[in-house]
C-alpha cells in the first residue's frame, strides 16, 4: 500500500536488486498502457494541496518520487488520500495555509520534488527542513534558492548548494521577474509556485520553453497565467494571491514512460506494440520527432484531449534507424530521454550527434557520462563530450554481455534493459530498484507485452 510505504521509508529504500534482459528478444506485441505523468502527478499533489475544496486525482502515478510529495504535503497539513488504484483526493489548506511541519521532509530520490516545494515553502511563512537520497542530496539547488531569495525568504544549504536545506518562507512574498540562466521547467515552476503567495505579478522569461504543465494546470484551478512568444524568449505571467478552486485532474500516460517500450519495439525485429493513453503535450514529444527523423515507424492514433492536455495512443513498429545530428534547439522537449535516445542511436546505422547537453550532467546521475558509459560496457563505441555525446551505430548489432551500473538513476536502469532486448547477448544492471520511483511494473510490463515472463528477469549476483 503506496501510503504506507512512504510512512516506512524515512530511510535509504533500496536493497539492490538485480535484472538482466534476455536475448535474443521477443517481439513486443499488442496494447499496453504505462503509469501516469510523472510531472502532472507531483503538481497535482501540491496544486491540490493549494486549492480550496477535494481536488480529485485520476491516474496518479505511484512511484516513489511522486508518493514522496503526497508525504510532504500531509506532512504541511494537507489531506492526501488515496481511494482506489491511481485514485486520490486531496483536501486543500488555500494559498498560504499551509502549516509547519515538525518533521524534515525527505523527498528521497525527486528533485522535481524537491525543487518545487523549495517554491511552494518560500511562499509560506514557516520554517522547514528537506533532504533527499545520495543522488538528491549531490544536485544543484541553488538554481531555486538564488531566485527564490528575492521574495523575501531565506535558504540555508550545504557547500555548494546542497540539500539538507532549510527554508524560513516570506510573511509576505514579493513577485518574482525571473529570467531562468538555464532552461528548466523546474526552476519555472518554483518560482510561480512562490508567486502564488505573492501580491502582484510573478514574470518569468523562458528564453527557451519548457514543459508548461505548471502554467496548464494553474489555470485548470482558476488562476491568471498569460504566456507570450517575444524576441527575448517565451514570458510567463502569473497574477498573485489567486483563489485556487480544486478542480478534477486526469493524469495522463507518462511519455517519457512510453519512450522505453517503444523504442524496445523499434529494436527487436517482428515488434508492433501500441502504448495507449500517452501525454503529448508539445513540449515533452521531442524524442518522438527524433525517432521519426532516424527512420522510425512510430504512429500516433486517436488523437484526443484529456484533462486539459493532448493524448494520443502511439504504435511503433521494429524499424532499421539511422543516425542523424540531434541539435541543442531539441533538449528542452526531450531531456529526459536521452538514455533512451542513446539505445536507439546504438542500433541505428551510422553516427548519430546529440548537441546541447549540458543539463544532463546534473541529473539523478551525471546521465551524460553514465549513458556512454552504458553503450561502452556493451560493445558500442560512444564518447562523451562536455556538453555532447556521440554514438557509432551498429546497424542492429548491439553486442551487449554487459552489467551497467545504474548511479541510482532509474532511467539508465531502464534504458540498459531495453537495450538488452535488442543485443547479442543479455544486458545486466547493478541496481533496478530506482526503477520504482518512476515506473513500477517496468519489468512485468515489458514481459508482459513480449508474452515472455522472464524478458527481463533477475540476474545472478556477480
Ligand atoms: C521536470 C523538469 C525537468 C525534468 C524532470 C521533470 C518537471 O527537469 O528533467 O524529470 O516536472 O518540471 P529540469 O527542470 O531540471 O530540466
Amino acid at each position: 500500500m503506496p501510503n504506507d510505504a512512504v510512512a516506512a521509508s524515512a530511510g535509504p529504500p533500496h536493497a539492490p536488486k538485480l535484472l538482466r534482459s534476455a536475448t535474443p528478444g521477443v517481439p513486443l506485441r499488442g496494447r499496453v498502457r504505462v503509469p501516469g505523468d510523472k510531472s502532472i502527478s507531483h503538481r497535482a499533489l501540491m496544486f491540490g494541496a493549494l486549492a480550496v475544496g477535494t481536488t480529485r486525482i485520476k491516474g496518479l502515478l505511484e512511484g516513489e518520487d511522486v508518493l514522496r510529495t503526497a508525504a510532504a504535503m500531509r506532512a504541511l497539513g494537507a489531506e492526501v488520500e488515496r481511494t482506489g488504484a491511481g485514485a486520490w483526493q486531496v483536501a486543500g489548506r488555500g494559498i498560504g495555509g499551509l502549516v509547519e511541519p515538525d518533521e524534515v521532509l525527505d523527498m528521497g530520490n525527486s528533485g522535481t520534488a524537491a525543487r518545487l516545494l523549495a517554491g511552494l515553502l518560500a511562499g509560506h511563512p514557516l520554517f522547514a527542513v528537506m533532504t533527499g537520497d545520495a543522488s538528491l542530496r549531490a544536485r544543484p539547488m541553488r538554481r531555486v534558492t538564488e531566485p527564490l531569495s528575492a521574495t523575501g525568504a531565506h535558504f540555508w544549504c550545504r557547500e555548494g548548494g546542497r540539500m539538507p536545506l532549510a527554508v524560513r518562507g516570506a510573511a509576505e512574498p514579493l513577485p518574482l521577474d525571473y529570467t531562468p540562466p538555464v532552461a528548466s521547467a523546474q526552476v519555472k515552476s518554483a518560482c510561480l509556485l512562490a508567486g502564488l503567495s505573492a501580491r502582484g505579478t510573478t514574470r518569468i522569461t523562458e528564453k527557451e520553453p519548457t514543459r508548461d504543465h505548471t502554467e496548464n494546470m494553474l489555470r485548470h484551478f482558476g488562476a491568471t497565467v498569460r504566456m507570450e512568444d517575444t524576441a527575448e524568449g517565451r514570458i510567463v505571467e502569473l497574477e498573485g494571491q489567486p483563489e485556487l478552486a480544486a478542480a478534477p485532474i486526469l493524469v495522463p500516460g507518462d511519455p517519457s514512460s512510453a519512450a522505453f517500450l517503444l523504442v524496445a519495439a523499434l529494436l527487436v525485429p517482428g515488434s508492433r506494440l501500441t502504448v495507449e493513453g500517452v501525454g503529448l503535450n508539445p513540449l515533452r514529444t521531442g524524442l518522438f520527432a527524433t525517432l521519426r527523423e532516424m527512420g522510425a515507424d512510430l504512429a500516433v492514433e486517436n488523437e484526443r484531449v484529456e484533462g486539459g492536455e493532448p493524448v494520443g495512443d502511439l504504435v511503433a513498429s521494429h524499424s532499421a534507424l539511422r543516425g542523424i545530428e540531434v541539435t541543442p534547439g531539441r533538449a528542452p522537449s526531450m531531456i529526459d530521454e536521452y538514455p533512451i535516445l542513446a539505445v536507439a542511436a546504438a542500433a541505428a546505422e551510422g553516427e548519430t550527434r546529440m548537441l546541447g547537453l549540458r543539463e544532463l550532467r546534473v541529473k539523478e546521475s551525471d546521465r551524460l557520462s553514465a549513458a556512454a558509459a552504458l553503450l561502452a560496457a556493451n560493445g558500442v563505441q560512444a564518447e562523451a563530450g562536455d556538453d555532447s555525446l556521440a554514438v557509432q551505430g551498429t546497424g542492429g548489432a548491439i553486442p551487449g554481455g554487459g552489467t551497467v551500473n545504474t548511479h541510482m538513476d532509474h532511467r539508465i536502469a531502464m534504458s540498459a534493459l531495453v537495450m538488452g532486448l535488442g543485443a547479442r547477448a543479455p544486458v545486466a544492471v547493478d541496481d533496478a530498484a530506482f526503477i520504482e520511483t518512476s515506473f513500477p511494473g517496468f519489468a512485468s510490463l515489458l514481459n508482459s507485452a513480449t508474452g515472455d515472463g522472464d524478458a527481463i528477469g533477475p540476474a545472478a549476483s556477480p
